[in-house]
């Protein structure tokens, strides 16, 4: 049966006390939003529909930003949860099929946990959890097997306060029957809202069935606090190391690497200590990250040695079997196989040709105040230690560059270009001049007197 996926985000997430809508708080370099978007695209749903409101033009275009095809429906007033579903349903016209509501604060329902609730038979099906302290989450009314209703905290009876098992918020039904249940929704409760979870008595009134699916409760955190922010950082953080170590790479220590949330890792990989994946970053087999590195928007290939102390920035390409060294910085260059480039480097838009080896203290002068320029250096070269290569420039094949040198002109193959001060030797004449300094100091230091 086809799906479609209904994410509400228009609420303000007002205990965040931000200036940036909750949705777009990130976990593991995502916002919420997009979290909530890769568990509902594990349904691969048919049309996504994500309800703004506060925030809305920068919630709309970080959802767009993840999947373009997704559309927007605007609710400029916060009247609830059921009223935030009424947006989004004349999307939905004409679609006949399975709806299944998320909301964007709740960003880590597994795909298989959704599944679950397409594939359960019942009318309505409620996505449920036992915390560990029901709080103030809406309340389950079941009896034997049968879900009755849903009260939210605020309405319920001490009695039903006591009952254990919490409303996620996920709910499911047929496209037809919640634009039916939806639409006769009403506002007398103890917050003046109009609750989404009121669908389940009105199915239950209408003779129809209703059922829960449970699952564990780190599924459905909610973020509602800077600390929920936190504890979610962390759940993530625990569930990408274990799908990372699944997939046969090694972390030393896993607690100290953080990964983003479209890190990918091959296999026989080692990562060391202290390692901080920002989004964007693939890395093949069998290379190695040693501790304390930063990588960002870059690809590192088979067997490539990275760190400790690198920066990967946007756009860093190390083919096979580079080795960048520690306190080195690379942005935006392609480096071919093979290349080195030990210690105490900046290379910025540029291009390595294979087996060159870069000198320690090399800086690409990529940046003129004004623009960018590119440094393109051919394979086999060496560039010698405290270069500077002053782009737009070229250093050709087989190439080599003297130590200290400033190149701000193209070398050609196979040549030597050295572009620095020429060594002048003054013989015997050291002692001389500490004799100078020394007296020197001597007259200051009489003079302070
Ligand atoms: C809701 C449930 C409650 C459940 C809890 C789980 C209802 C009535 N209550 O309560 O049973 O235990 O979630 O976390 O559904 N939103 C809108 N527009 C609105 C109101 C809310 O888009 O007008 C969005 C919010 O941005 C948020 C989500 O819906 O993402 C939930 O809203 P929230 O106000 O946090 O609901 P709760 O009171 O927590
Ligand atoms: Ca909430």
């Amino acid at each position: 049966m086809p799906t479609a996926l209904i994410i509400l985000a228009a609420g303000q997430g007002t205990r965040m006390n931000s200036d940036l809508p909750k949705v777009l708080h990130k976990v593991g370099s995502a916002p919420l939003l997009v979290h909530a978007m890769l568990s509902g695209a594990g349904i691969e749903p048919e049309r996504t529909i994500v309800v703004t409101g506060h925030g809305a033009e920068a919630v709309a275009a970080a959802a767009r930003a993840h999947d373009e095809a997704v559309e927007i429906a605007h609710q400029s007033e916060q009247r609830g949860t059921g009223h935030a579903v009424a947006q989004a349903l004349p999307h939905l016209d004409g679609f006949e099929g399975r709806v299944i509501v998320l909301f964007g604060d709740t960003p880590f329902i597994r795909p298989e946990t959704l599944a679950a609730m397409i594939a359960a038979p019942s009318d309505v099906v409620v996505l449920g959890f036992e915390p560990e302290d029901p709080g103030r989450y809406g309340r389950l009314i079941v009896h034997t097997g049968h879900l009755y209703g849903i009260v939210e905290y605020k309405d319920a009876t001490e009695d039903q306060r006591a009952i254990r098992l919490c409303n996620s918020g996920v709910i499911a039904a047929d496209a037809a029957l919640m634009r039916r249940l939806v639409g006769g929704l009403d506002d007398r409760n103890a917050s003046g809202e109009f609750y989404l979870t009121d669908i389940v008595a009105a199915a239950r009134a209408e003779g129809l069935t209703a059922e829960v699916v449970t699952c564990p409760s780190d599924e459905t955190l909610g973020v509602n606090t800077r600390a929920d922010l936190a504890a979610a950082e962390r759940v993530f953080q625990a569930r990408k190391r274990e799908e990372i170590m699944a997939d046969g790479v090694t972390l030393t220590a896993p607690e100290t690497v953080f990964f983003a949330y479209d890190t990918v890792v091959g296999r026989e990989t080692v990562i060391g200590p202290n390692v901080v994946f920002g989004p964007g970053v693939t890395v093949e087999s069998e290379a190695e990250i040693l501790p304390f590195c930063h990588l960002e928007g870059c690809h590192i290939s088979r067997g490539a040695r990275v760190g400790p102390f690198a920066r990967l920035r946007p756009g860093a390409e190390l083919a096979e079997d580079v080795h960048v060294g520690n306190f080195v910085e690379i942005k935006n260059a392609i480096l071919d196989e093979g290349v080195k480039v030990g210690h105490l480097t900046y290379l910025g838009d540029a291009h390595v040709g294979e087996k060159t080896n870069i000198g320690a203290g090399t800086i690409t002068c990529n940046y003129d105040g004004v623009m960018k320029h590119r440094t393109e250096i051919g394979r086999n070269a060496f560039i010698g230690s405290d270069t500077m290569l002053v782009a737009p420039v070229r250093v050709g094949d087989g190439a080599l560059t003297g130590s200290g040198s400033v190149i701000t002109e193209d070398v050609p193959d196979d040549a030597i270009a050295i572009g620095r001060a020429k060594q002048v030797v003054k013989a015997g004449l050291s002692p001389k001049l500490f004799e100078k300094l020394k007296a020197e100091k001597a007259r200051r230091q009489k003079e302070a007197k």
